[in-house]
């Protein structure tokens, strides 16, 4: 093996400077953009929260607007994309396949072609291009972005073809502005990497997409959203995680590579999701499941703190404001643009190239075979 520490996962090092976020996993504190994440959840508009951590600082009332109308000029999707998440949808390709074809080509027909353009293009047409492969997939019509509506409620009119109630915005809104940016966890990493070989805004996104994907990242909230419906159908919380772990399965909502308490955005989506529930025998089973699930976990690791992580509340929360369960990821994607946008951005400023190493476990000083000798 070459000489050199090995570091698998990366666990613990810095490589970036950031102003975007920062974690206190032992404390369990989110602070973005300055701001402490419940504050930002419960008070910004989406815009407001990209806004602040394109500038690092809040807009007056004059750019706020400014902002939101140049996004909203930028949400439509041309013919040719709308025929890729057509043939996605038929092929019942997952939610994220079809948001990583459409993110591709998101530069197609933009005009301007500088990072501060793209970042906004594709913070903006996110939302287009997951609402246009849902409404697909449910054998209906796209529907049209409307510029007069804010983000998040013209994110929900094109899923649905109805202007939303205020209440649905505001439980969406609080899940984007939660999850926008959350330090250097992989899909960022990912985008700063493509960026930092001096590559575009637009391929960083594409591959962040692709990152996001994995169930130890962002596909977790489908699988969660499935477990709480078996748990509250069954009634023995107890039962169905001795059995998962008995399996060696791990449970998807719980642990995190950061954290060793409780994720502090799980408080802020408990309470923005309580708020939805008409059917509160469900919502008390999924709180009493979490207290049972932590318990066996620490019994099943003793040492390891396997807290409660993003993804328990999230499937709660946006079950809630009626987003369809196969969108929950690409639903993460569409807030966590900002954050990626942000980062490739930031890389971009104060560039080096991001090229760690390999520690080599193969042969060395072999020698040629032939073909016709092997
Ligand atoms: N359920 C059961 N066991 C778990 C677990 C979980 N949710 N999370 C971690 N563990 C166990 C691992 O199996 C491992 O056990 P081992 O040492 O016997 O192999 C130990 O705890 C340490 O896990 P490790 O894989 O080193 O943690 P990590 O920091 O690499 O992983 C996650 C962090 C988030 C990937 C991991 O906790 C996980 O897979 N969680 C479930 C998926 C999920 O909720 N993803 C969303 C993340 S926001």
């Amino acid at each position: 093996m070459s000489e050199g520490e090995l570091n698998r996962g990366l666990e613990g090092i810095r490589v970036a400077e950031t102003r975007l976020s920062d974690i206190d996993g032992e404390a369990g504190v989110l602070t973005i953009g300055g701001y402490p994440v419940a504050e930002l959840a419960r008070n910004a508009t989406y815009e407001e929260s990209v806004f602040l951590l394109f500038e690092d600082r809040l807009p007056t009332a004059s750019e706020l607007e400014e902002f939101r109308s140049d996004l909203a000029g930028r949400r439509a999707v041309g013919e040719e994309v709308r025929a890729v998440l057509k043939r996605a949808a038929e092929e019942e390709k997952p939610a994220m396949d079809a948001l990583r074809m459409g993110a591709a080509a998101a530069n197609l027909g933009a005009g301007e072609e500088d990072p501060e353009a793209d970042a906004r293009r594709v913070v903006a047409v996110f939302p287009t291009i997951v609402a246009t492969y849902w409404r697909y997939r449910v054998g209906e019509t796209p529907v049209e972005p409307r510029e007069d509506l804010r983000h998040a409620a013209n994110y929900l009119y094109m899923l649905t073809g109805e202007v939303p109630d205020e209440a649905a915005v505001q439980g969406l809104e609080t899940y984007l502005n939660t999850v926008i940016d959350h330090g250097l966890n992989a899909s960022t990493f990912t985008a700063r990497t493509v960026v930092s070989t001096e590559s575009d805004v637009v391929s960083a996104v594409t591959a962040a997409v692709g990152t996001l994907k994995g169930p130890l990242h962002g596909g977790a909230p489908g699988p969660v959203l499935d477990m709480l419906r078996a748990v509250h159908q069954s009634g023995d919380p107890e039962g169905y995680v001795r059995e998962k772990l008995a399996a060696g399965e791990r449970l998807m909502g719980f642990g995190h590579r950061v954290y060793r308490v409780r994720d502090p955005r799980a408080a802020v989506l408990e309470a923005a999701a309580s708020e939805f529930y008409g059917d509160a025998e469900f919502f008390e089973s999924i709180t009493s499941f979490e207290d049972v699930a932590v318990d066996l976990l620490a019994e099943h690791k003793p040492g390891r703190e396997l807290e409660t992580n993003v993804e328990f509340y999230t499937a709660a929360l946006l079950d809630g404001v009626g987003v369809p369960k196969e969108l929950f990821t690409a639903c993460f994607a569409v807030s966590r643009v900002g954050g990626w946008t942000a980062h490739a951005l930031e890389q971009l400023d104060d560039n080096r190239l991001i090229r760690p190493l390999s520690a080599y476990v193969g042969d060395h000083d072999r020698s040629w075979t032939p073909v016709d000798e092997r």
